[in-house]
Order: structure tokens, then sequence, then C-alpha cells
């Protein structure tokens, strides 16, 4: 039984993290998406609301089971019986630091980190930016599943 970690903000889950976890569902017998809950980071969702909204764009998928994790990340896999962490890189920008990330926890732990290059068309897209884009008034439908969207546009109206 292979089984795979996607860890991440996820503040929100956009089309590219959606379609890394799609992939990576086919290559691995069981994948989990796995929050990372950081009392030092106040999100734009809270941890509920990005499971939740997680747990229904990633349904279709029956592989994938989605979670939240604190503290280390290789303490989550080693106590699961998770061998590979799966990250997405949209640009070389992305690779200086995961490459030590993904050194610092094989050598903390027996945890191997694989790259998947996103989509080109998500190779500009970040949760951070979609945010911002959003709170300024811009459309970012296109970058976000229907249903996230939609709690983007009632997040950033209740505010
Ligand atoms: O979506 P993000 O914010 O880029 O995800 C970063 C994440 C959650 C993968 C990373 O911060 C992480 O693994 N945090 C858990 C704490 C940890 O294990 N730190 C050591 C990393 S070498």
């Amino acid at each position: 039984m292979t089984h795979a970690v996607c860890p991440g903000s996820f503040d929100p889950p956009t089309l590219g993290h959606l379609d890394i976890i799609g992939r990576v569902s086919r290559l691995f017998d069981r994948v989990t998406v796995a929050v990372l809950v950081n009392p030092d980071k106040n999100g734009l969702f809270s941890v509920d609301e990005r499971l939740d909204l997680l747990r229904t764009t990633t349904g279709q998928w029956p592989g994938v089971t989605v979670d939240s994790f604190s503290g280390l990340l290789v303490d989550y896999c080693t106590e699961r019986g998770i061998t590979a962490i799966v990250k997405g890189l949209r640009a070389v920008s992305d690779f200086d630091y995961e490459l030590q990330m993904a050194q610092m926890n094989s050598g903390l732990a027996r945890v191997d980190t694989l790259f998947v290059p996103t989509g080109p068309q998500f190779s500009f897209l970040s949760s951070s930016l979609v945010k911002q884009v959003a709170t300024l008034g811009g459309d970012v439908s296109a970058l976000l599943a229907p249903i996230v969207f939609q709690a983007l546009r009632s997040k950033l109206t209740d505010q």
C-alpha cells in the first residue's frame, strides 16, 4: 500500500493544488491532504473551513483523504506509515526552498519528497495572490473550484 501526503496551508485551496492532488492520486494507493495548523498565523479561512473545502473538492478521487496536522510534518508521516511527501513545483523559484525542506525532512526521518511540476496554466497561481486579487476586486473565478470561489466571495463580503 503506497501512501503519500500533500501538505500545505491551503488558505484557500486553488485549482493548482487540486491539479497536483488529482495527479498524485493516480500514482499512490492513498493520498492524505494535510492542512498545517499554524498557531502563529491567522489564515483567512479557519482550518475547519479549509478541511471542508478540500473534502468537497477532492471527493471525486477515492484514495484521497483530508486531515490537519501540527508540529513536524515528518512526525505526522512516521506515525502514519507515510513514506512520501509530494509537493508541487510551479517554477524554478520554488525549488531552492523546497529542496531545503526536502533535505531537512529526509535527514530527520526516512521520508522522501517527490516534486510534481504544476500544470503550466497554474504556474503563477498561489493562495496568497488569489486572496490579494480578490480582496482588491479582481476576478479569480477561473483559478478556484466554484465552491471555493463562493466561499471566498462570502468571506470577503462578511469582512
Ligand atoms: O502551503 P505552504 O504554506 O507552502 O506549506 C508549507 C508546509 C506546511 C508544507 C511546511 O511549512 C511544513 O511542512 N510545515 C510543518 C512544520 C515542519 O515540519 N517544518 C520543517 C520543514 S523542513
